[in-house]
């Protein structure tokens, strides 16, 4: 069966666009299914280094076309901007591009929105991209939502856009912020839709033949499964479904095409925003990760907090997603540790002696959690020349393996830096 999926197995920033990139080559179809231009993927390939936000993978490779489905919250400027950055470097997408007129448009009062309800709960704000992914999701499922193909028709988006900015605007006001203008927004929002309205297309048709036909799909996920809106660590997740079952219902693919579901995972971890992170460092280790990883948040520029791997967290998305292989990423970053901690189970004040599991509370139980470690020797050399699983350090391989063992995952492929060419296959145990 034809389908792909790559997905987030952490809290986002997994190196998830790398991997789509290299399977992007063989691929008749690529396509996002959830999020907006809150998720930045960044990708090297021999064509440079790209940083997209909503455009899929796909775009190095001219045979492959790229998809945006229904579950897509679409910000047309960066729409726009990301088309032209193509053009500019000698890759044109339009021809290939298909965007669900289904998709629903981030307005310009949706980060205001955001904004009001972040600064209105101080410390116990979420740390969202304020990209108005909140707002534009609960549009969308309260029946306020203005899609794609609403801006075709200017009376209608006249209309819709009214009603909004009717119920909208005094609560600007309220937080001193001034109303905005029906004309002036309806001007700017046609104005950009008139620059990608022949790439709005709908593609369910056009997937259903790749499907048949036996093709190549492969789905891109965006943020994380601990970011996920049910199962994430609610309320400092994020607003779409960032899981397997996510990727059917916003694209428009029956589950049962899907037969190889990646998870990719940093060899450690990482989150952007607020919100429970057990195994996190502050300091010592933290900041070597952060240094030698690069970890500032491609969208917001913000450091991103590290910690050791939990495993507890892994073996959960694991089971969720049904991951049927993990890529582990980001080896390299722990190539100077003496030694290296995996967190495999937490001590909670209600668990007594027993190990307890993510799955078991919520973001204010996992606050309270204490992290159980094993323990491992660092290989303490460098990783990034290796370019098969035999170059690396037998430490380095006794990792993957205790990481695979513990997941209870195999570990496909591992990768020890930025570009396609540094991920290493791993040969099944
Ligand atoms: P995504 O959101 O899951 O696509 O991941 P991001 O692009 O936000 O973050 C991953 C970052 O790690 C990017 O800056 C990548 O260039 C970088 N990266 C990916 N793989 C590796 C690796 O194996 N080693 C190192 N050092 N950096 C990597
Ligand atoms: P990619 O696809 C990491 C986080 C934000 C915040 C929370 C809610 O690059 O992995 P939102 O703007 O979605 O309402 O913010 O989710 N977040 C991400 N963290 N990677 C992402 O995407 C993320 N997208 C959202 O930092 O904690
Ligand atoms: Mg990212």
């Amino acid at each position: 069966m034809p389908v792909t999926i790559v997905l987030g197995a952490q809290w986002g920033d997994e190196a998830k666009g790398k991997v789509a990139d290299l399977l992007a080559g063989g691929a008749a179809v690529v396509a996002r299914f959830n999020g907006g231009d809150n998720a930045g993927h960044t990708v090297i390939n021999p064509y440079g280094t790209f940083k997209l936000r909503l455009l899929p993978n796909g775009f190095a490779s001219p045979e492959t076309r790229c998809v945006i489905g229904p579950g897509v919250a679409i910000n047309l400027q960066t729409l726009v901007d990301e088309i032209e950055m193509l053009e500019v470097r000698g890759l044109p997408i339009r021809e290939r591009l298909w965007i669900s007129p289904r998709c629903h448009v981030v307005m310009p009062y949706h980060p205001l929105v955001e904004a009001i309800y972040e600064n209105a709960k101080g410390d116990a704000r979420t740390g969202t991209t304020r990209r108005g992914m909140g707002p534009v999701y609960a549009d969308k499922v309260s029946y306020n939502g203005i899609r794609l193909a609403d801006l075709a028709d200017r009376d209608v988006f006249a209309d819709k856009l009214r009603v909004q900015l009717t119920v909208k605007n005094p609560l600007l006001e309220a937080f001193g912020i001034p109303a905005l203008d029906l004309q002036k927004v309806m001007d700017e929002k046609l104005a950009q839709h008139e620059q990608v309205q022949t790439v709005v297309r709908e593609p369910f048709g056009m997937l259903q033949e790749v499907l048949q036909a036996g093709k190549l799909v492969v789905l891109e996920g965006a943020q994380a499964a601990l970011l996920d809106t049910d199962w994430g660590t609610y309320p400092f997740s994020t607003a779409s479904t960032t899981l397997v079952g996510g990727a059917t219902a916003g694209l428009g693919i029956a589950p049962r095409w899907i037969d190889r579901v990646i998870g990719v995972a940093k060899a450690y971890l990482t989150r952007v925003g607020s919100g429970p992170f057990p195994t996190e460092l502050t300091s010592g280790a933290g900041d070597v990760m952060l240094q030698r990883g690069q970890e500032y948040g491609t969208v917001t520029g913000r450091s991103r907090r590290c910690g050791w791997l939990d495993v507890d967290l892994l073996r959960f998305t694991a089971q969720l997603n049904g991951f049927t292989e993990l890529v582990l990423t980001k080896l390299d970053v722990l190539d100077s540790f003496e030694e290296l901690k995996i967190g495999v189970g937490y001590r909670h004040p209600e668990a007594g002696e027993a190990l307890a599991h993510y799955w078991q509370g919520d973001a204010r139980w996992l606050e309270r959690c204490e992290p159980v470690y094993t323990t491992l020797p660092g290989w303490m050399q460098s990783t990034i020349l290796a370019r098969s699983f035999g170059d690396l350090p037998e430490l380095a391989q006794a990792y993957i393996r205790r990481v695979e063992a513990l997941a209870g995952v195999p570990v496909s492929m591992v990768s020890v830096g930025p570009e396609r060419s540094e991920i290493i296959p791993v040969p099944a145990v």
